[in-house]
């Protein structure tokens, strides 16, 4: 059983309610467009490092002709994406060694994975897998704006607290967290390098500004209430990090502020109130062929 990205890195509520919302329908034209596949094929598609798998769930909604496969090595992850997202097959397994034969995929894609994973490894078992004529597909987050509400403010005492979680968290070091980041033009020459033809980038842009009127009231509250699990889960997270410099009070007193915050700025959402704060993501998508 491995639970390391679940337990250490990012919680599966954090990662499922955040990709549910980055992969809403409303933004499905700009990725498939990125994506250029063929809609009317009986596509197969690998998804790499699905997490709790809600990209494969989009993918599942907007290619409904195609076979959708997702890995990741996560357990808690898989158990939780094979409960959530019917239609979809997930299995556990090491990206860096697909249990696949040669030649079997039409697609692979990833969202977030790249970075965390050794090139060689992560793009030559993709190529390995892919037909002749496969479409690889790498997703990931660049800079974009985050601006949070006044009523998110840190409190003396969540100061306190994350001051002595950054002196002591030393999970990203431990679990190759980001270890293998990229720029916007090294990504593609890592592609080529690798042997994927016809390489080409683009980008997409999630916005997720809960005070405006484009998005539902019921999208507004998801996106207030993603950044509400992520927080909590951050919390959560010191319990097994770093046990032995944190009681099971201060957890909970943070969870009891953080909730109290969140609770507000429902309450200002509801009322009409506007903060205008605002999320928005820079998906970059790189695509190659085999
Ligand atoms: C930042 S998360 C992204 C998860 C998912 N793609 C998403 O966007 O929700 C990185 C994921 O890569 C997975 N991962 C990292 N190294 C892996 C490997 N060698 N094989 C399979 N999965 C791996 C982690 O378990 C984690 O689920």
């Amino acid at each position: 059983m491995n639970t390391i990205w679940s337990k250490y890195v990012q919680g599966t509520k954090t990662l499922y309610y955040t990709r549910k919302l980055r992969f809403n329908d409303i933004f499905a034209e700009q990725y498939i467009n990125l994506f250029n596949l063929d809609k009317s094929m009986h596509l197969k598609i690998l998804e790499i490092g699905c997490g709790p798998g809600a990209l494969a769930g989009a993918l599942h909604r907007w290619y409904p002709n195609a076979e959708i496969t997702g890995i990741d090595r996560d357990t808690l992850f898989i158990e939780f994406a094979q409960k959530s997202e019917k239609g979809i097959e997930f299995i556990e397994g090491d990206a860096t060694s697909l249990p696949f034969s040669d030649n079997c995929f039409d697609v692979t894609i990833s969202n977030t994975v790249s970075e965390h994973i050794e090139p060689s490894k992560f793009y030559k078992e993709q190529f390995r897998v892919l037909k002749k004529g496969g479409v690889c597909l790498v997703l990931s987050s660049r800079k974009g704006i985050n601006i949070y509400p006044k009523c998110l403010d840190l409190c003396e005492y969540e100061q306190e607290f994350w001051k002595k979680a950054e002196q002591y968290d030393n999970s990203a070091d431990k679990y190759d967290v980001c270890k293998y980041p990229m720029s916007e033009s090294e990504l593609p020459a890592a592609m080529e390098k690798y042997g994927f033809k016809n390489v080409s980038t683009g980008y997409a842009v999630i916005d997720l500004t809960p005070d405006n009127p484009k998005f539902s009231s019921e999208m507004a509250h998801d996106m207030i209430n993603a950044n509400r699990q992520t927080s909590l889960d951050a919390i959560e997270s010191v319990m097994y990090t770093m046990p032995e410099h944190f009681t099971v009070e201060e957890v909970n007193e943070m969870k009891r502020i953080t909730n109290i915050k969140y609770d507000t700025r429902i309450k200002q959402y509801d009322n009409g109130e506007k903060q205008w704060n605002t999320n928005v993501s820079i998906i970059m998508v790189t695509r190659g062929i085999k």
